[in-house]
């Protein structure tokens, strides 16, 4: 037998030549009135705490940014958050509403919007169809009452407005199978805005992607956050860099540090819990 202590390499002092300083440094805006709070919130997969004891406030109108190591609970946090998910624990308020327990559409009507991590299109359908589906499933009408082409045409001018805020405008009758996969992106970010949603939650708008959709992709969430707040998971730190007023770090279904992405970048904590991970905080 070796020697029972095992003794791999010592991981050196995280990065530390620009300290966090001392006492509360307040940038961005200050969640003093959060349009989307969870208290407590826990969700067990037979007995592993996938999220376990999530507090969170999202400030109205803030770009908040979810990060962490893969498998530190971000996306089924955002699946408690949005109702796909029942928590095993806790609470998730929007504005005066009580969200857990309430069915996602239920939740979608109320004023939250998501986008997957994967994609979730009919490849057979074309976006302005999918955005003419979706503006008219606001109706409660159903589908069957919408199968009509006709029936549908009333929504081509919003439809259009939507393509065209996504940079579709071009791609209206492709169908969606055949959209290159940033453009897919795209229709799936304008289904989310057909809603008119007041909180938009994205999970990794830019996995994926190559340089120049991340940018274009960055440039529309810069746009779309106008009147509405935005929280949105990322892995990338210069998305996240470039858009977030506030950042919560996850790891093993907590919440490890928040605040702004300038203080929270540097706190040896975070740099961490990324070591060994190749999505790495720089
Ligand atoms: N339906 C499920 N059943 C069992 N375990 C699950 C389920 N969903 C997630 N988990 C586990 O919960 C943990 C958190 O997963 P989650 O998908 O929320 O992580 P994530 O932070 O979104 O990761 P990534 O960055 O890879 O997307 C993981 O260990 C995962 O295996
Ligand atoms: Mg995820």
């Amino acid at each position: 037998m070796g020697d029972p202590v095992p003794k791999g390499p010592v991981p050196e002092d995280p990065v530390l030549e620009d300290p966090v300083p001392e006492g509360p440094v307040l940038e961005g805006p200050v969640p003093e009135h959060p349009v989307l709070s969870a208290r407590g919130l826990v969700r067990e997969f037979r007995g592993f705490r996938a999220v376990d004891g999530v507090d969170l406030d999202i400030a109205e109108g803030s770009v908040h940014a979810l990060v962490g190591p893969n498998g530190a609970g971000k996306t089924t946090l955002f699946n408690l958050l949005t109702g796909f998910l029942k928590p095993t624990e806790g609470s998730v308020r929007l504005g005066d509403h009580e969200l857990a327990g309430r069915a996602p559409e239920r939740i979608a009507r109320l004023g939250l919007a998501r986008s997957f991590q994967i994609t979730s299109l009919f490849a057979e359908l074309t976006p302005r169809q999918h955005v003419e589906l979706a503006l008219a499933g606001r109706t409660g009408l159903g589908w069957r009452f919408w199968r009509s082409d006709s029936a549908l045409g009333r929504y081509s001018g919003r439809a259009a407005g939507l393509l065209e805020q996504v940079g579709l405008e071009d791609h209206g009758e492709t169908p969606a199978g055949s959209l290159a996969y940033g453009r897919k992106r795209a229709l799936e970010l304008a289904l989310a805005l057909a809603l008119d949603p007041k909180v938009l939650l994205l999970d990794e708008p830019t996995a994926g992607m190559g340089v120049e959709d991340v940018d274009r992709t960055v440039a529309l969430i810069r746009k779309v956050r106008a009147g509405r707040t935005v929280v949105l998971v990322e892995h990338n730190m210069s998305v996240v860099s470039s858009l977030a007023d506030r950042v919560t770090v996850l790891q093993h279904g907590q919440v490890l540090v928040e605040g702004p992405y300038v203080e929270i970048r540097h706190d040896p904590r975070v740099v961490t819990a990324y070591l060994g991970d190749s999505n790495a905080a720089h």
